[in-house]
C-alpha cells in the first residue's frame, strides 16, 4: 500500500497514526456501536492529550456497519484500502466481527474486537487468526457463569432456552448454556427459536410457557429481548428471565418497561457501580465527555482503544506487524474492565459481573472470576 493515493509516506511513517473504527453506529445494535465507538475515542482523546504515541498523534476513523455483516465486510475494506488505518477496532456483535476478520488476515492489518464473545472470532477449526485479538472474555466463560447462576443462586432444576438464529453470538450461548446446565443435573424442558427483526414472539413464549421452566435463558440482542420479556410478561410468565452481556442498552428498558424487567438477570463485563479507582475514574471522564453513564461497550470500547496504544508504544512502531507481534505479547495490563493478559488464543481471561435489573435500574449483584 506505500505510495498509493499520490501520498510519499508509508502509513508508518506518516505523522499520525491512523486507527479505524468498524462500528455499529447505526440498524439493529446502534446503541452498541455507538457505546464502543465514544469509549475508543475518549481513549484516544486522553492519550493525545498525553502527547500521542512515539510522538504522534493518533486519529480515528469511524465507518458505519449499520449492524450488518455485509456492511461490517466493506467498512472494513473502505477503511484499510481507501483510509490506510494501521488497525482496525470492532465490530460490537459477533457475526459481524466475523464478516471482517477475513479482510484483516488478508491485508495483514490488525483488528481488536471490543466486545465480540464468540470463539470463533479468533480461533476458526483449530486455527488461530494471526491479526485478530479482542478485550473480552469469551461466550464459553459467560454461558457457562449464567447456567450456574441459575442452578445455584436460583435454585432452577429446568430451563427453556429461547435462541437468536441470525446471531452467531446467540447460537454460542445456546450451547454452553445447555451443557453446563445439563452437567450440573438440570433439565432443559424447552428450546425455540426466533430471527432479528421479528415482532412477535406470543406463539412460541406460549409453547416455552407449557413447558413449565423455572428459569427461561434468551441470549440475545436488546432490541429483541426488550419485545421478548415485554410478551412474556403479558401472557403471565412471571420466572426469572436469564441473559447476557447483549441486554446492556438503555434502551432495554425503553421497550419492555421496569415492571416488566423486575426478575431478571444477565452477565456483563463490568459494573459501573464497581469501585475500582479505576472504574470511577473512567465513569467521571466518560460521563463529563458525553453526559451519560458508560455502559459495557463503552467501558470495553475504551479499553480495546487502550490495549492497541499499549502495543504501539512496547512495539517503538506504527507498523501493523509490529502491532500485531506486541499484541500477541500482551501481559498484566490493568484496564478499566480488568487485567488483561492475552492467552494463545489472543483471548483474555477476565471476571465477569452478574446484573440484577430492578424497578428500571441495575444492581450490581456478583463478580464471578474464571
Ligand atoms: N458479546 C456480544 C457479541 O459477541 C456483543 C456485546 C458485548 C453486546 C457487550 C453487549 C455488550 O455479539
Amino acid at each position: 500500500v506505500a505510495g498509493c493515493g499520490g501520498s510519499s509516506t508509508t502509513s508508518s511513517d506518516a505523522k499520525e497514526i491512523k486507527i479505524g473504527g468498524n462500528f455499529e453506529l447505526t440498524g439493529g445494535v446502534a446503541t452498541f456501536g455507538n457505546s464502543a465507538a465514544n469509549g475508543a475515542k475518549l481513549a484516544f482523546k486522553e492519550v493525545n492529550a498525553a502527547g500521542g504515541v512515539l510522538g504522534k498523534q493518533l486519529v480515528f476513523i469511524a465507518a458505519d456497519n449499520k449492524s450488518e455483516p455485509s456492511e461490517s465486510t466493506n467498512a472494513i475494506t473502505k477503511l484499510i484500502t481507501q483510509d490506510k488505518v494501521v488497525a482496525v477496532l470492532g465490530a460490537v456483535a459477533s457475526t459481524n466481527t466475523l464478516a471482517a476478520v477475513q479482510v484483516a488476515q488478508d491485508n495483514k492489518i490488525p483488528l481488536i474486537t471490543p466486545t465480540s464473545t464468540n470463539p470463533r472470532v479468533t480461533v476458526e477449526n483449530g486455527k488461530l487468526r494471526e491479526w485478530v485479538f479482542r478485550s473480552c472474555f469469551i461466550d464459553p466463560f459467560q454461558g457457562s457463569v449464567m447456567a450456574n447462576f441459575a442452578s445455584k443462586s436460583l435454585n432452577a432444576k429446568t430451563a427453556a432456552i429461547y435462541t437468536d438464529n441470525s446471531s452467531d453470538y446467540s447460537k454460542g450461548l445456546t450451547e454452553v448454556f445447555e451443557q453446563t446446565f445439563t452437567k450440573n443435573g438440570g433439565k432443559i424442558v424447552a428450546k425455540e427459536a426466533f430471527l432479528q427483526k421479528d415482532q412477535d414472539f406470543k406463539a412460541t413464549l406460549t409453547k416455552i410457557k407449557a413447558a413449565n421452566p423455572d428459569v427461561i435463558f434468551i441470549p440475545a440482542y436488546y432490541e429483541e429481548v426488550g419485545k421478548i420479556v415485554k410478551q412474556a410478561r403479558e401472557l403471565g410468565i412471571t420466572v426469572p428471565l436469564l441473559g447476557a452481556d447483549g441486554w446492556d442498552s438503555p434502551k432495554l428498558l425503553e421497550i419492555a418497561g421496569a415492571a416488566a424487567l423486575n426478575n431478571a438477570y444477565f452477565s456483563n463485563h463490568y459494573s459501573p457501580e464497581d469501585k475500582d479507582p479505576r472504574v470511577v475514574k473512567f465513569v467521571e471522564a466518560y460521563k463529563k465527555e458525553y453526559g451519560q453513564v458508560p455502559d459495557a461497550l463503552a467501558a470495553l470500547g475504551y479499553d480495546a482503544a487502550m490495549l492497541l496504544v499499549d502495543a504501539i508504544k512496547r512495539a517503538g512502531s506504527a507498523e501493523p506487524a509490529k502491532i500485531k507481534d506486541a499484541l500477541a505479547q500482551t501481559k498484566n495490563l490493568q484496564l478499566v474492565t480488568g487485567v488483561i493478559t492475552l492467552d494463545a488464543n489472543h483471548n483474555p481471561v477476565k471476571s465477569a459481573a452478574i446484573i440484577e435489573l430492578k424497578d428500571g435500574k441495575q444492581i450490581f449483584k456478583e463478580k464471578i472470576n474464571p
